[in-house]
This record gives C-alpha cells, structure tokens and sequence, in this order.
C-alpha cells in the first residue's frame, strides 16, 4: 500500500470508530427504543414493547441481572425438582428465546446447553467469593462434575446427574438405579423399540415395586378379596394384576379404591 493509502485507510478507520463510539454513547434507553426491534415479544412480555431497557442494558446487550430483577423470587420455579436449577444459572437467554416471529412460549429445554451453561457457572463460582457457595451447593444437585477441567464438550449431557432433577417422577421407584442415561434419551421418556414383557410373566416384581398399602391389612382386607385370589402372596403380582394398567385386575376388570 502506498503512504497515501495507508493514511486514508487509517483516517478512516478512527472516524468510523470514532463515530461508532459517539453512537454507542447516545445508544441510551431512547436510542434503543428507537430501534429496530428483531420482532414481537412473546405474549408474556408484550407489556415490555415499550421498555426494551427492562431486559437490555444499553450498549452491553441482554444481562442476566436484568431477568432476575423480576424472576428471582419464584417458588414455584425454584421448588419444582426439573426447575430448581434455576438457583443457579447465570444464563437465561440460550433456552428463553425473545423476538420470535410466533406467539410461542419462549421456552426450549436444551440439555446440551444447560451442560454447557452449569460447567460455566461452575467456572465462575469456583473462582471462590462470599456468593458462590450457594451456588456451588445448588449445582451439586444436578451436575455431576465437580470441577470445571473434568468437562467434555463432545459428551457434555454426560455431565449432568439426571436423578437429582428426574428421580421424583421415576416411574421405576428407584428399582433401576439412578443412571437414567444408561437407557433414556434427552427428547422423551419413551425407550424406542421396548416392548414390556408378556402378561404371562411371572417377574413383574423385578421391576415393580407393590405399593405400601400391599404391605398393610389393606392387602387381605381388601386387594386378596377384590381380586379374588385370597392365597396369592404379594409378589406375585401375575396372579392379580394385567399389564394394561395397575388397576385392570385380572378377571375382575377395573377397580379402584377410595
Ligand atoms: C423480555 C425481555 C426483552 C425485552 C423487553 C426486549 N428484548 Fe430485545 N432481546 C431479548 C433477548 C433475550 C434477546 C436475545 C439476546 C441474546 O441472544 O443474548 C434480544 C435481542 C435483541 C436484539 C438483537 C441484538 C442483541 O442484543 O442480541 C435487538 C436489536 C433487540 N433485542 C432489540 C429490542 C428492542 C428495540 C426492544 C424494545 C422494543 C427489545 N429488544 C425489548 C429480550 C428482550
Ligand atoms: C419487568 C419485569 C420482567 C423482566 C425484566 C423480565 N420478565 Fe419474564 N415475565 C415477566 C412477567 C410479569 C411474566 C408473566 C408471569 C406470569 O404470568 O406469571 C413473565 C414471564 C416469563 C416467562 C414465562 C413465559 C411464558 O409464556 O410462560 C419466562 C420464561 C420469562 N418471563 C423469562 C424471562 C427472561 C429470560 C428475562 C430476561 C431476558 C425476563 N423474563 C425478563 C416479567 C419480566
Ligand atoms: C437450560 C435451559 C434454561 C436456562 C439456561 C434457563 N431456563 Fe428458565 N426455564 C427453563 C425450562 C425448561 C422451564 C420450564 C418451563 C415449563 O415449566 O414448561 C423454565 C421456566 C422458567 C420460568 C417460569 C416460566 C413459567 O412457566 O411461568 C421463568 C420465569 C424462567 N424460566 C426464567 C429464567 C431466567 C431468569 C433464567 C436465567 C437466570 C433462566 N430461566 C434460565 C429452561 C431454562
Ligand atoms: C438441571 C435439571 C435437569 C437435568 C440435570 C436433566 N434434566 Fe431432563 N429436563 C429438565 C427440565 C426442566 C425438562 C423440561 C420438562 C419439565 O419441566 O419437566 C426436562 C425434560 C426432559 C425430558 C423430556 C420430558 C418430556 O416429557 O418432554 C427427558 C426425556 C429428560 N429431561 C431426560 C433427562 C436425562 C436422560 C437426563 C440426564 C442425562 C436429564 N434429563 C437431565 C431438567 C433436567
Ligand atoms: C434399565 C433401564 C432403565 C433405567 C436405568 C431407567 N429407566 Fe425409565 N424406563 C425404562 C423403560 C424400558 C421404560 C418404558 C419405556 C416405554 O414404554 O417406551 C421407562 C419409562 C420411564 C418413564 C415413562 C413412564 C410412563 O409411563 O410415562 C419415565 C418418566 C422414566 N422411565 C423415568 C426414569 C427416570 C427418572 C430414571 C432414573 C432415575 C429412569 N427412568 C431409569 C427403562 C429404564
Ligand atoms: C392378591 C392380589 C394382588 C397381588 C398379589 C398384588 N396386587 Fe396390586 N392391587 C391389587 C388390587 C385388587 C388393587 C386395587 C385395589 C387396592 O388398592 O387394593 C391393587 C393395586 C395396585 C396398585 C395401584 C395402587 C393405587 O394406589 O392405585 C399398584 C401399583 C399395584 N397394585 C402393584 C402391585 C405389584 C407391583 C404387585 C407385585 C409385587 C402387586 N400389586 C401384587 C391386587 C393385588
Ligand atoms: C423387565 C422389567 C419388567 C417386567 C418383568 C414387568 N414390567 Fe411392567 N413395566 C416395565 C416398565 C419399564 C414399564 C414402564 C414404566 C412404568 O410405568 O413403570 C412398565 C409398565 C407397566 C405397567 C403400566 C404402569 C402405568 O402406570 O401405566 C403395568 C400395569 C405393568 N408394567 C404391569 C406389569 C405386570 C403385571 C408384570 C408381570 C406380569 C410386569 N409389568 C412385568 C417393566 C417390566
């Protein structure tokens, strides 16, 4: 390049930034209103359309600190086991998506994410200060590695403990351990290709766990008598029960108690 070019193009490169720093200063809470919105606000957040400063911070873009503003304190979402992870996420906007051109809920699950996001928080945390031990505790419910260098990128999922978020919805009452991932996908609790055994099984108590009440006069007061099989042990299950559901009882048809 010639001396003359060079100092053109250097010229002009300081005026760009030059008048791209004056934009960015005068890109307060006006500027951002003014403009261009990517699209709506999810049905939730319309009532924001005119207070785009409620969720960005001018010149620095969407903060996590703006979304706790008006969600930290939600019970429910904190005492829900598959959202109490919420305590401690520090980002919000990889699963709550804005702008959609759909009125959808702006709510997408991404496991993968949520792994890459926890070993993140993770990083951050361990760097020790008075306000991470919260955190630290929270994300010991529900990530299995405990230091940010034992996370893999490629088997990210790998890396979170599926029992500390699932396990209170685990049909399997524990009788399958708690490795989840040893036979369940990410997209549904649906194994592809299961098919459960016969009804002429007589192992169902391997992986079924009778209810309490079988363990009570409950059980010859009532179950033995409804069933009509008033010798039948409570483990073997086959003599009572059909495999449709837990209340199709063999040769009855469908009971329930109150
Ligand atoms: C309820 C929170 C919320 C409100 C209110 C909101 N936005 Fe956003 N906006 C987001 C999120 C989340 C993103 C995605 C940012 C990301 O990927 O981190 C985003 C992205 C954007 C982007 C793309 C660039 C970027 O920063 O990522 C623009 C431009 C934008 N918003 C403009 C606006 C304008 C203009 C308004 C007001 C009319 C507005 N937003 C109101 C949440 C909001
Ligand atoms: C100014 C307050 C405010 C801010 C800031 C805000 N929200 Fe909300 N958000 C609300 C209100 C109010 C609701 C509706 C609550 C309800 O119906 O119980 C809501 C609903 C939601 C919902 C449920 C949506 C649905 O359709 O079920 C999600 C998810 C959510 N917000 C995430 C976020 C995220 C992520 C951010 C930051 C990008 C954010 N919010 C920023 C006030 C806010
Ligand atoms: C890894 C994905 C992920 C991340 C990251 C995440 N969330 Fe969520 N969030 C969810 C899921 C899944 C739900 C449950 C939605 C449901 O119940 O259907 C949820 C629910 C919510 C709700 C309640 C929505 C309702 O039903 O009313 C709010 C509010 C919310 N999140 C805010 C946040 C905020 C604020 C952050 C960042 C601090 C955040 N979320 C980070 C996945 C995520
Ligand atoms: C930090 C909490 C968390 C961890 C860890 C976690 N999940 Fe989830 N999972 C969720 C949330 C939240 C949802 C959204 C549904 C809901 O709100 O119940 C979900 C949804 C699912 C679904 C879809 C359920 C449906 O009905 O659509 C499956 C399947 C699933 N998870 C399997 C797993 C497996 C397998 C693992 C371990 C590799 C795992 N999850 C780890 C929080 C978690
Ligand atoms: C040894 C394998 C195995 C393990 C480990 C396992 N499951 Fe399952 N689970 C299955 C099979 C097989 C089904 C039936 C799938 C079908 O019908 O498509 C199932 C079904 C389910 C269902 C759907 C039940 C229904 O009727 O809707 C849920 C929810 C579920 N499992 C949760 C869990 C949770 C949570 C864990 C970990 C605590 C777990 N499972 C561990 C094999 C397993
Ligand atoms: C002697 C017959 C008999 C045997 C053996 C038996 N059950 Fe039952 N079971 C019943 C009857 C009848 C009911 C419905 C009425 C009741 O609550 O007694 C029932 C109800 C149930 C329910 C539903 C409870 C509810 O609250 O809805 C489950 C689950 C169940 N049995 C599982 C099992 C399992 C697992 C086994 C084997 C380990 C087993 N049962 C053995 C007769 C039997
Ligand atoms: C090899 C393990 C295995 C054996 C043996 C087995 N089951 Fe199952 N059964 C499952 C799994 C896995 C599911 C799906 C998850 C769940 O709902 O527990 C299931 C589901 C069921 C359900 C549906 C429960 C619901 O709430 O929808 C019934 C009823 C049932 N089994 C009865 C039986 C009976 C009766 C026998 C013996 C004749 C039997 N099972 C033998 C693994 C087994």
């Amino acid at each position: 390049m010639k001396p003359l070019a060079i100092w053109l193009a250097l010229t002009f490169a300081i005026a760009t930034a030059a008048s791209l720093a004056v934009m960015y200063s005068k890109l307060g809470s006006s500027a951002l209103q003014q403009s261009v919105s990517p699209g709506p606000l999810s049905p939730k957040h319309a009532y924001l359309s005119d207070k785009c400063t409620s969720c960005h911070e001018p010149t620095v873009g969407v903060t996590v600190a703006k979304c706790t503003t008006c969600h930290a304190n939600s019970e429910r979402l904190l005492g829900r086991q598959p959202t109490g992870f919420h305590a401690s996420i520090e980002e919000c906007s990889t699963c709550h998506i804005e702008h959609q051109p759909t009125n959808i809920r702006p709510v997408v699950m991404d496991h993968v994410e949520l792994a890459k996001v926890g070993a993140r928080t993770l990083a951050r945390a361990s760097r020790w200060d008075a306000d991470s031990e919260g955190t630290l505790k929270s994300l010991e419910t529900w990530l299995r590695i405990q230091a940010p260098g034992q996370f893999d990128a490629v088997t990210a999922r790998d890396s979170l403990n599926c029992a500390g978020c699932h396990d209170r919805r685990d049909p399997h009452l524990k009788r399958f351990g708690s490795d989840c991932a040893q036979c369940h996908k990410l997209e549904s609790w649906t194994v592809s290709g299961y098919q459960h055994p016969s009804a002429e099984s007589k192992v169902c108590v391997q992986c079924h766990q009778p209810p309490p009440s079988h363990f009570m006069e409950h059980f010859s007061m009532i179950s033995q008598k409804v069933a009509g099989k008033e010798h039948a042990r409570v483990e073997e299950c086959f003599e009572c029960h059909n495999t449709t559901g837990w209340n199709d009882i063999a040769n009855v048809g469908y009971y329930k108690h109150h």
